[in-house]
């Protein structure tokens, strides 16, 4: 009991010193601009992460009285869409600063205090895991406001590693039930629950995300200008918002160049390819005479294990993920290149499932079979059907506290302000033998 509440007093602390450095980068006038009508003001998600604590860590768990009531309903998301958020009237910078600090507070004195057993919102420190991935989706928001601020770079990081191993084409993965989801991970939301079998037909997937490289290609054959590769939504998108290459790129002779928090470079080209939206990443599947994989596929392909048959925490293995394994926790301010992860290959030898970009797959956001709300509708269950598009993996900016084998996360299919990218797959030919 004191090592797990050592490890989520060291999580929360964790999450708390990449909101700071993430809100303090800035002046109080750059934390209180709204830099896209896409985002919130910074100083919103800085508030809105205390709140949330304050209401389920504060007076749920704790049942103690509330520290701000009164701001309660300013810092509901689904209240006030992000657009609105800046004519809000909200706590200022330094006020914001002392009300997370002061609940932070009564949290640890709350941990202290509490039993982590005896009901779901506490068992195995559910409910602390919770805030903790809310801290930190909130924290890889914030670096996607960052990315759409202009001025000044402001954020500083070490390159990612370079190329370790040689890796291209597809593998394929055998066809044949295997364990979706999980019933048994402490800190796994509920729409990664429960583990259930799921029977998945051969196929092969790309052993790594489509790269820069390719995606150039694509954009070359004038993808973007020829409605077959497109689905009709799709081409209206295309057609509606002018895409004409991913977010963030711009020409630079004949090559292109993109921006990234403040600085321009030339595109790396076997970096994965970053900020397309769902559309482009399908445009691109079909010029290529492929197809996006289905969620079961991505993560029988991240997960299963030939040799068992049972599926893993990650691609790895079980073990929580380190600096080897992945590029996750923005400890560095890009995807690396293609082959800088062996150590994270799944069995099969699909790399970089994990962290660098998160993966459009080709499936609509919806519960498993056996699905129960838990702790509240509002965290999946209100987001249930065929607006939103699922997204898996992780990306550089995604906690390894919010990633996992079986995490989920979901998006409108014309997002592109997020880390997102995605790899091929494609059905197996008559005759081809496994
Ligand atoms: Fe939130």
């Amino acid at each position: 009991m004191e090592a797990l509440k050592a490890r989520i007093a060291d999580q929360l602390a964790q999450a708390r010193s990449r909101t700071a450095g993430l809100a303090d980068a800035v002046d109080d006038d750059d934390l209180v601009r709204q830099h896209s009508p896409l985002m919130s003001p910074l100083v919103w998600d800085l508030a809105h992460v205390g709140n949330q604590e304050e209401l389920w860590l504060v007076r749920d768990v704790g049942g103690r009285e509330p520290v701000r009531s009164d701001i309660d309903q300013l810092y509901d998301a689904f209240r006030h869409p992000r657009g609105r958020r800046p004519q809000l009237p909200l706590l200022g910078p330094a006020e914001a600063r002392g009300y997370v600090g002061t609940v932070r507070d009564k949290v640890l004195d709350v941990l202290d205090r509490v039993e982590l057993a005896g009901g779901q919102l506490v068992d195995g420190g559910f409910a602390f895991g919770m805030i903790v991935q809310h801290e930190q989706q909130h924290d890889e928001t914030m670096l996607a406001t960052h990315q759409l601020r202009s001025g000044e770079p402001v954020l500083a990081a070490p390159p990612p590693p370079p190329a370790r191993a040689l890796v291209a084409g597809e593998v394929v993965v055998p066809g044949g039930p295997f364990t979706m989801g999980t019933s048994t991970e402490p800190w796994a939301l509920d729409n990664e629950r429960p583990a259930h079998l799921v029977d998945v037909p051969a196929f092969a997937i790309d052993a790594a995300p489509v790269t820069n490289g390719q995606y150039a290609m694509f954009i070359a054959d004038r993808g973007y200008d020829d409605p077959r590769w497109w689905t009709a939504e799709g081409w209206q998108h295309r057609v509606a918002a002018g895409l004409v290459a991913p977010m963030h790129w711009v020409p630079d002779g004949d090559r292109w160049a993109y921006t990234r928090f403040g600085r321009t470079a030339p595109v790396v080209a076997d970096e994965p390819v970053l900020h397309v939206c769902f559309h482009e990443a399908r445009a691109y599947a079909s010029w290529a005479g492929r197809r996006l994989p289905t969620e079961p596929e991505w993560e029988k392909a991240a997960r299963f294990d030939p040799a068992t048959g049972e599926s893993r925490r990650y691609p790895w293995g079980d073990a929580d993920p380190t600096p080897e394994h992945a590029n996750l926790g923005q400890r560095h301010l890009s995807p690396a290149v293609v082959g800088a992860y062996p150590a994270g290959a799944s069995p099969l030898g699909v790399h970089q499932l994990i962290g660098d970009v998160w993966e459009w797959v080709d499936t609509g956001f919806a519960g498993y079979p056996g699905f129960t709300a838990f702790p509240y509708r509002e965290y999946s269950e209100v987001f249930f059907g065929p607006d939103y598009q699922v997204l898996r993996g992780g990306s550089f900016g995604t906690d390894p506290a919010a990633c996992r084998g079986t995490f989920r996360n979901w998006d409108y299919p014309v997002r592109r302000q997020i880390f997102a990218g995605f790899r091929c797959a494609r059905d197996l030919r008559p005759g081809e033998v496994h």
